[in-house]
């Protein structure tokens, strides 16, 4: 990282005090002069007012710019983008749908089609490969409409994609622009464009295109033999369940000796997991005016934009990261470490043929919690030493309790977990509990049972 960290969080702390000092003068010079009783704040009290407010946004600021900086060294960036601007005739914009199907007022088999967006750049093999997977895996090509939408200007990319003809939509970002992030932000130009690609490539399929239902993939993904199989029989789960607001493909603990080898098992998590996701229109309409400008997964996980909600995901993941995922500077690290040991279900599961509704949210949550803290809470000694303190056999299932944030991440960490959180919620958790693996125990790593909900401030 080039920028200093401490001289990011300055100039942007700055900025923002600036202008909130600014807009409460305006309101309490405003409100003054409309005041009917005399009971107007001294000068210092305004003061100290004002100084409280300050501490607490620059306390905000700090953590947000801090959660940014390592997000940098986490998140995947597409590199190499061309900045040059491109004619919007270039953009092919084919609608997939036949014009009788496009009101929505009719209701036909538009309905249960689900759009496979694919997000690609620069990569001509990675989304030639990916391309292949989805075709040869996809039960149909009606059901499954495929729309791969580029940005970029990188021809052979463009080539490959095309070299599809009509087995594909094939959309592209028009808008090519240079963004100008603020000055101290450039370093995360690559995120900008991303959730500007994002944004864009959503309104075509859900306003456009009017699809009901979109997965989400990038080229870099591998996908599992029942990837379309565990869509499809997810899908009504999202209709059915206000509280619930994504499927995903991905176990972020999900390397090969964390998880159970159990194809059929599914959990929910408050977590917002990404990386091969199925979302609705219904959703898109919700943040498509809101949209960020970078950072967009993220900005997903915050309160105000999660609202409680809470995804599926499964214990071994429908996505891997294929080899393609390593190209890239900043995420080789990243990608070395984590992503490529995320193992790939190999066995494929007739989910459609099985009763999911377990997964809601009223019959989850209350065997969730009985299923988790029926188990005895132990110590990592007894854990490790493969019995308990008494002398007694380990059950098959135990609990690790951590009752701070430090205990939680030194116990991830120990673990070999992702021990990170955002806005309070630690990767994979569902009502603070993240379950995994050692060697034949099942372990919740949990919350005390009376927990109720996740403190935004732990980072
Ligand atoms: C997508 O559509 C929404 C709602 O119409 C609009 O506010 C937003 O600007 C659009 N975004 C892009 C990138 O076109």
């Amino acid at each position: 990282m080039v920028v200093p960290r401490r001289f990011l969080i300055y100039a942007v702390s700055v900025l923002i005090i600036v202008w909130t000092v600014g807009f409460w003068i305006l309101t309490a010079s405003s409100l003054g002069k409309g005041t009917v009783n005399g009971d107007m704040p001294t000068v210092e009290e305004r003061a100290n007012l004002l100084q409280s407010k300050i501490a607490s946004v620059e306390k905000a600021i700090h953590e947000q710019v801090a959660e940014n900086k390592r997000l940098m060294n986490l998140l995947r960036v597409h590199n190499g983008q061309v900045n040059a601007p491109q004619p919007p005739s270039l953009t092919t914009t084919k609608a997939p749908i036949p014009a009788q199907n496009i009101n929505p007022a009719v209701p036909d088999a538009a309905d249960d089609r689900v759009a496979i967006l694919v997000f690609a750049c620069n990569r001509p093999k990675a989304v030639q490969s990916h391309i292949d997977q989805i075709l040869r895996l996809r039960p149909s090509a009606e059901r499954f409409p495929i729309i791969v939408s580029q940005d970029c200007d990188h021809q052979e990319t463009t080539n490959a994609i095309k070299a599809y003809g009509d087995k594909l939509t094939f959309i592209r970002q028009p808008d090519q622009s240079e963004i100008k992030p603020p000055p101290k932000l450039k370093k995360f130009v690559g995120y900008y464009k991303i959730a500007r690609h994002y944004g864009w490539a959503l309104n075509r399929t859900f306003f456009d295109f009017k699809y009901k239902y979109a997965i989400l993939t990038e080229d870099d993904l591998d996908l599992a033999v029942d990837f379309f199989e565990y869509f499809s029989a997810t899908k009504k789960l999202l209709d059915t369940d206000p509280t619930l607001w994504c499927v995903s493909a991905w176990n972020d603990n999900g390397k090969g000796d964390k998880i159970e080898d159990n194809s059929e098992l599914l959990y929910r998590t408050d977590f917002f997991p990404g990386l091969g996701w199925m979302l609705t229109d219904r959703l898109w309409t919700e943040l498509a005016p809101i949209w960020p400008s970078s950072f967009w997964d993220d900005w997903l996980r915050l309160p105000e934009q999660r609202k409680d909600r809470a995804c599926i995901r499964p214990e071994v993941s429908r996505t891997s990261m294929s080899n393609n995922g390593k190209v890239g500077v900043s995420k080789g690290l990243y990608y070395d470490k984590h992503l490529r040991h995320i193992r790939l279900n190999d066995r494929f599961v007739k989910f459609s043929t099985m009763d999911l509704s377990y997964l809601v949210k009223d019959r989850y949550d209350s065997d969730f919690v009985r299923r988790v803290y029926q188990w005895p809470s132990i110590t990592q000694g007894e854990l490790r030493g493969g019995k308990l303190n008494n002398g007694d056999p380990l059950p098959p299932a135990v609990r690790l309790t951590y009752e701070d944030k430090n205990t939680y991440k030194v116990t991830a960490k120990e673990f070999g977990l992702m021990d990170d959180f955002r806005a309070g919620v630690p990767r994979t958790a569902y009502r603070g509990v993240v379950p995994f693996m050692f060697g034949r125990t099942r372990v919740y790593l949990a919350p005390l049972a009376s927990w109720t909900n996740y403190d935004p401030k732990w980072s």
